[in-house]
């Protein structure tokens, strides 16, 4: 296979303004094409990006239309462990959207298929919207003297800290070196924590839900869920191009999926454990083994957890609470986020595709 970027290349960054660009579909390419930068959306080359962007404007939400008055008073009611997990989640889950607002900009600088760009450009809106709805979530339900630890927990946890910077420095390696195997890699990093590294914390919210606890908070991640879900998708599409495109090796993928289960597993035992009804670190690893797989396979790879109890999820009873608008969303497996799990009845074209 020839690629068009060796590992020590620059990464092209796009200019501005590029007179002299080309903007015919014949020639554009997801990186190193020459576009002008003008976002010529009529015609495209790649259609399922169109769809995709569509898809994640009619997902918009408000966190503050949604009531969780209720989870309140269950705050209160809850096990020490289960508001010891909650508070943690949530401090991760907002350095995750954190980390996430700083970094798409420097992805997204080096596309150049525009219909692409629109979809990045969302997904940043996204992120920024799910920080707001985590201080939503905090400002209602934390109470006032707690709030400063939810935001500042990895000051005083040595595994969060740990977790956040080992994720950080992965974006950071390319920011301070901007190669195009650095570029690859923070790609893969991203799919890994829109893909793998949310879930867990999801289940939680679901577990407590489940149990009739803090439903404002479970429908709020459910509209996280349906967010990411699509992020996850806009991943699945340009990796395999990006692995057509950069030199790599799939040992490394499969080395970085590894060490990404680790890491989950090891976060997740550390802050949910077994002290959480419903939840064990044999299920965290078996849904964490599960979801790298679904994941591997999405981009054309074999799974990396062959034994059978790793292909399936352990948390199928939780799905219904991630159900969001039954009438207009009906999907047939909201975890697995496969290409067909999205059935739109409200009449937006071009999401068949993908
Ligand atoms: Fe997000
Ligand atoms: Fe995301």
């Amino acid at each position: 296979m020839t690629y068009l970027a060796n590992k020590t290349q620059p990464m092209h960054i796009n200019p501005i303004f590029n007179p002299g660009g080309d903007d015919r579909i014949e020639n554009r390419s997801i990186w190193f094409g020459n576009t002008t930068n003008l976002m010529q959306l009529n015609d495209v080359r790649y259609q399922w990006a169109t769809g995709l962007y569509q898809q994640m404007r009619e997902n918009f939400w408000i966190p503050q239309k949604l009531d969780i008055t209720q989870d309140v008073t269950d705050y209160s009611n809850l096990t020490s462990e289960e508001r010891y997990a909650y508070d943690g989640i949530l401090s991760y889950l907002t350095f995750l959207d954190s980390v996430q607002t700083c970094n798409i900009p420097h992805l997204k600088n080096s596309i150049t298929a525009p219909e692409i760009s629109v979809c990045m450009a969302e997904q940043l809106s996204q992120e920024a919207m799910h920080n707001q709805s985590y201080q939503y979530i905090i400002e209602t339900i934390i109470p006032n003297e707690k709030r400063s630890n939810v935001y500042e927990f990895w000051r005083r946890d040595k595994v969060l800290a740990e977790r956040c910077e080992f994720i950080a420095k992965i974006y950071q390696q390319y920011v301070d070196q901007p190669t195009s195997e650095n570029y690859f890699v923070s790609l893969l990093a991203d799919y890994l924590l829109e893909g793998l590294y949310f879930y867990n914390g999801f289940i939680f919210f679901y577990n407590l839900a489940s149990r009739m606890l803090m439903p404002g908070s479970a429908d709020i991640f459910k509209m996280i869920n349906r967010d990411e879900l699509s992020h996850v998708r806009l991943y699945q599409k340009i990796l395999p191009e990006a692995m057509a495109t950069f030199t790599h090796s799939n040992e490394q993928i499969y080395e970085m999926f590894d060490t990404a289960v680790q890491h989950e597993c090891r976060w997740t035992n550390h802050i949910v454990g077994n002290s959480i009804l419903g939840i064990t670190d044999t299920s965290t690893e078996q849904y964490t083994k599960y979801l790298a797989n679904i994941r591997l396979r999405a981009i054309g790879l074999n799974p990396l957890y062959t034994e059978e109890k790793y292909q399936k999820s352990p948390y199928t009873h939780l799905e219904r609470f991630s159900d969001t608008k039954k009438e207009a969303f009906t999907k047939a497996n909201f975890f697995e986020a496969s290409v067909t799990s999205y059935v739109m009845s409200s009449g937006v074209t071009g999401w068949d595709e993908i």
